[in-house]
This record gives structure tokens, C-alpha cells and sequence, in this order.
């Protein structure tokens, strides 16, 4: 099943608050190229390019890729010149290049399922940094009652928006599991499309499993794989980090991994 449906990617997919301005202006005072982990349809990518930034994008999904792929052949020449999108995954990078900053945005290190692939993913990213360069990335832990409780939500209501491309208006509907013992998110999402009439008229199944990683584990994985921990707030506006909710991190590339 889908992870992430292509259509609906815009749409419902909006970050979270403050996320494009953070990574723009830490990407900006690297004053090099950086490269962005999982860039979607380059909802982070494109304004930092936008802003002058030199970036180099990867993404797994070939249609969210090719939906960047769009979106940027319609971008500034400016905009065009300064960015590279290809495919590939985090945890098997070898572009054969380093750069000032490694920029995982919206919750993406949290794909990574098991700790062997975030071992795997932060040593290929510390192999692709300058000396001294930085990683940037945000995180979040599920809701506690959810840790306490382990249990599944029933299907709720989350949202709803009008598609740009169909007119249609969708409404998303979500059902969350937690796997306590393997440390596992799995939200499952419907997206149902409804007619002029306000009937539903198609729906579309997604399927994402995130993995969670608490802030001392991911301190410990950060320090063995060769970075040193600079910053942990709890939003993009350098709030403390209050022990739940979002984890955002910097990280500066310190030794060999
Ligand atoms: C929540 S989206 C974030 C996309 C974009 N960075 C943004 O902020 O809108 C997560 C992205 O990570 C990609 N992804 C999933 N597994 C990945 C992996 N192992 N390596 C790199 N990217 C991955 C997904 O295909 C998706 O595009």
C-alpha cells in the first residue's frame, strides 16, 4: 500500500509549522551546497533553492519524484541551476561528494525501521559531509497516552481540503497503532473523495509506519555514528524540548564515524 498518495501529497502533507523557514535560513549560514534526504515533491527543497541555497535532493518514490521533477522545470532558471533531484534512500547513499549540511525534513528519518538502518543511514550521511558539516532534522514522538496505552484508535475524522486537481473536496479519515516493542507508529489513512452532491465517490488507502526514537537513544546512535549533539528543541522556533511532541535536532560532524 501507498505510503504517501501522489495526488493528495500537496495537500495534506503541510510540514509542520515554521519548518521551511528554519531549514532555509540554518541551510543559508552553511553558505555551501547541502543535500536534502527524502524530499517529496520539494515542499523544503524548492524555497531553499529559491532563497540561493545549492541543493542536491533524493528521493525513494518515483512518482513524488517526478512530481518534484515538475515543479522544478517550472521553477526560476536561477531556482533550476542550483538544484539536483535523484533517486535513492538515505541508507544506501554514495553520490561520491560532501556537503556543508544534510537536511531531513518532516519526520523523514523516522522511515528508518530498525536501528541496523539508522546506523546504516547516519554513517552513509556522515560520509557525505565536510568536515564540521551539519545535520539538520526533526522527529516526534507519538502521543503519550498512545506509549501508555499501546492500544488503536478508532477510525477518526483528521481533516479535510479541496483537491486543486479534481475540485473535489476529501475528506481524511486515520487509524493509529503502536507496536511498543519494536518501537513502531503505523497510521493508517483514507482519503475519500466526495461528488458535487457530497457523496463519496472514491477512496484511497495509505499506509505509513514511522519508527519513534526517544531522545536519549537517539543522542547515544547520533554520538556512535561520529556527530555531536549541538541543539534538541521542541518546535522551529528553538522552544525547549519539553520530553515529548517534536524533536528538532542539530548535529555537527565531529569525528570518524
Ligand atoms: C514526510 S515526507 C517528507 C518530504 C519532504 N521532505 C517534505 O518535507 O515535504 C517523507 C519522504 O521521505 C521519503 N523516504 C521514505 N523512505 C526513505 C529513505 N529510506 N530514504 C530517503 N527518503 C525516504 C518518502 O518517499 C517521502 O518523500
Amino acid at each position: 500500500m501507498l505510503a504517501y498518495p501522489p495526488a493528495y501529497y500537496d495537500a495534506y502533507f503541510v510540514g509542520v509549522p515554521g519548518d521551511v523557514a528554519f531549514y532555509t535560513r540554518r541551510a543559508l549560514s552553511t553558505g555551501g551546497r547541502v543535500l536534502e534526504l527524502g524530499a517529496g515533491t520539494g515542499r523544503v527543497l524548492l524555497p531553499l533553492a529559491a532563497a540561493g541555497v545549492p541543493v542536491v535532493g533524493i528521493e525513494p518514490d518515483a512518482d513524488l519524484l517526478a512530481l518534484a521533477r515538475q515543479r522544478l522545470s517550472q521553477a526560476s532558471r536561477g531556482t533550476r541551476q542550483q538544484t539536483c533531484l535523484l533517486p535513492g534512500r538515505m541508507e544506501e547513499l554514495d553520490l561520491g561528494e560532501t556537503f556543508a549540511a544534510v537536511l531531513i525534513p518532516y519526520r523523514t528519518f523516522q522511515h528508518l525501521l530498525t536501528p541496523v538502518d539508522q546506523v546504516e543511514a547516519l554513517s552513509r550521511i556522515h560520509a557525505h559531509l565536510q568536515p564540521d558539516g551539519l545535520l539538520l532534522m526533526d522527529t516526534f514522538d507519538p502521543l503519550q497516552e498512545m506509549l501508555r496505552d499501546g492500544v488503536q484508535t478508532p477510525l477518526r475524522l483528521d481533516t479535510d481540503f479541496l483537491d486543486p486537481g479534481s475540485g473535489q473536496r476529501v475528506m481524511v479519515w486515520y487509524t493509529r497503532q503502536v507496536d511498543l516493542e519494536m518501537q513502531l507508529l503505523e497510521q493508517h489513512l483514507v482519503f475519500e473523495a466526495l461528488d458535487a452532491d457530497g457523496r463519496s465517490c472514491a477512496r484511497t488507502h495509505a499506509q505509513l509506519v514511522l519508527r519513534y526514537t526517544p531522545q536519549q537513544e537517539m543522542i547515544y546512535l547520533l554520538e556512535n555514528c561520529g556527530f555531536c549533539v549541538e541543539e534538541l528543541s521542541g518546535d522551529f522556533h528553538d522552544s525547549l524540548y519539553p520530553g515529548y511532541g517534536n524533536q528538532v535536532w542539530v548535529a555537527r560532524r565531529s569525528a570518524e564515524a
